[in-house]
């Protein structure tokens, strides 16, 4: 099994395992399918920094004009660390913004702050009234539409903790007075959202507001259609990338030609980068309790905490075909403390023996990116493939740099 042209056997020996390999071609022509879908309008794409957060990622994107969609911070850190110019390209989204982040985006003069409550909105004219800043800003709205995807990931309904009620806008973007710049409007309903329709609702009422807005004086000319188009992660064979890019631009066009006179801003994640990556792990044991059997990874949901916090699925295949065609009953599991420490359970697939090397798919997006420390396990490295080379992007976190923070404090 190859990541483009490196054997991933040949990576999992010199960079160890549990690893994280990306292709590096893979995650740029999803970026130029995205880009060609949409090029019939004003648009830009913002990559949404977390679903992988990785510098050489995001220079990679970068480098293609490839805006960021970012939520704190750090995110922001990261983006300037890769090209200080993309500043301009950043659209600013969060519930919980706090003063000194709002004054590095004011410095760092993004491109959008994305609003999501009226406490928010008064924090942030106080804070460029103070640099005499009058930043662009876009309220996220809830649009109210459902759109079928795990609860802990769906966005877009009245109770969720996300934007402000559609209905309230108007008096919102009224209050935000002569500080901030009301110049967009914005919407996320979710993220792994396979079906083009709810992101059309979702902008058609966007459109409608923008309509009102602009008959109430403000010059709207972005409109934010926030990220969530969805992949397949059971290794379908009749996914096509290009048609599906192509289906979610069609479900969203329409809306924004409708008002006219709007850049559309994107903020795709997942789909740029989740199945340009793999995550490799070596099997330590394989086990039999009662009538299950257990084979255990030396990967674990610190690496990958998909499955056990979305009972997410991802396929994993032996890195070497298998011998034969006899099928085994099995529970991937990793060595951390916990039941819910698993990849897959009750999985028929090929036989597997300690020392194989098996590979995780669909793992570029929020794999590495929500990867902790737990149990004391150093984080993974991550490898990016481009063509025949394999570039080490980030070096296997060692115990020092696990023990570093505390020792600073404590000196033990
Ligand atoms: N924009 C906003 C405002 C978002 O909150 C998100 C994702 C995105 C864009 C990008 O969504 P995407 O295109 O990647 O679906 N950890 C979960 C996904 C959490 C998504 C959070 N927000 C998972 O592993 O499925």
């Amino acid at each position: 099994m190859h990541c483009d042209g490196m054997s991933l056997e040949a990576l999992a020996q010199r960079y160890g395992t549990p690893l994280y390999v990306y292709s590096a071609h893979q995650i740029a022509d999803r970026l130029g399918l995205f880009q060609n879908a949409f090029a019939g309008v004003r648009h830009l794409v913002c990559y949404a920094v977390k679903a992988n957060s990785s510098l050489a990622i995001l220079q990679l994107l970068a480098r293609r004009g490839a805006g960021f969609d970012i939520v704190s911070g750090g995110e922001l850190e990261r983006v300037l660390a890769v090209d200080r110019a993309a500043a301009g390209r950043v659209v600013f989204s969060g519930i919980g913004k706090t003063a000194a982040e709002m004054d590095l985006a004011l410095r760092a003069e993004i491109l959008l702050f994305n609003v999501e409550s009226e406490g928010e909105l008064e924090l942030l004219a106080e804070r460029a009234a103070k640099r005499k800043k009058r930043p662009r800003i876009a309220l996220r709205v809830n649009p109210d539409v459902f759109a079928e995807t795990h609860p802990y990931i769906s966005t877009g309904l009245r109770e969720h903790k996300f934007g402000v009620d559609i209905r309230k806008a108007r008096a919102l973007y009224r209050k935000a007075g002569k500080q901030l710049e009301p110049a967009g409007v914005s919407v996320h309903i979710g993220s792994q959202i396979r079906a083009a329709e709810p992101f059309g609702a979702a902008a058609q009422r966007v459109a409608n507001l923008i309509g009102q807005l602009r008959r109430d004086g403000h010059a709207i000319r972005f409109m934010d259609a926030g990220g969530g188009l969805g992949i397949e992660y059971h290794g379908e064979p009749t996914f096509d990338a290009a048609a599906r890019a192509r289906e979610y631009a069609e479900a969203l066009i329409p809306a924004a030609e409708r008002v006219g006179g709007l850049t559309l801003l994107l903020e795709p994640g997942r789909f740029l980068v989740a199945q340009a990556g793999v995550l490799l792990a070596r099997v330590l044991y394989v086990k039999k309790n009662g009538t299950k059997t257990f084979v255990i990874t030396d990967a674990a949901m610190n690496d990958l905490i998909r499955p056990a916090l979305y009972q997410a699925y991802h396929e994993i295949v032996p890195v070497k075909p298998p011998r034969g065609r006899r099928r085994m009953t099995a529970d991937v599991v990793g060595p951390v403390c916990e039941t819910g420490d698993f990849f897959a359970r009750d999985r028929v697939m090929a036989p597997l023996k300690p020392g194989e090397l098996v590979a995780l798919l669909d793992a570029g997006a929020y794999g590495m990116s929500l990867a902790s420390n737990y149990n004391s396990r150093p984080r993974a490295a991550e490898v990016l493939v481009e063509g025949t080379r394999a570039r080490l992007i980030r070096r296997r976190e060692t115990m020092e740099d696990l023990l570093h923070a505390e020792r600073a404090a404590t000196r033990l």
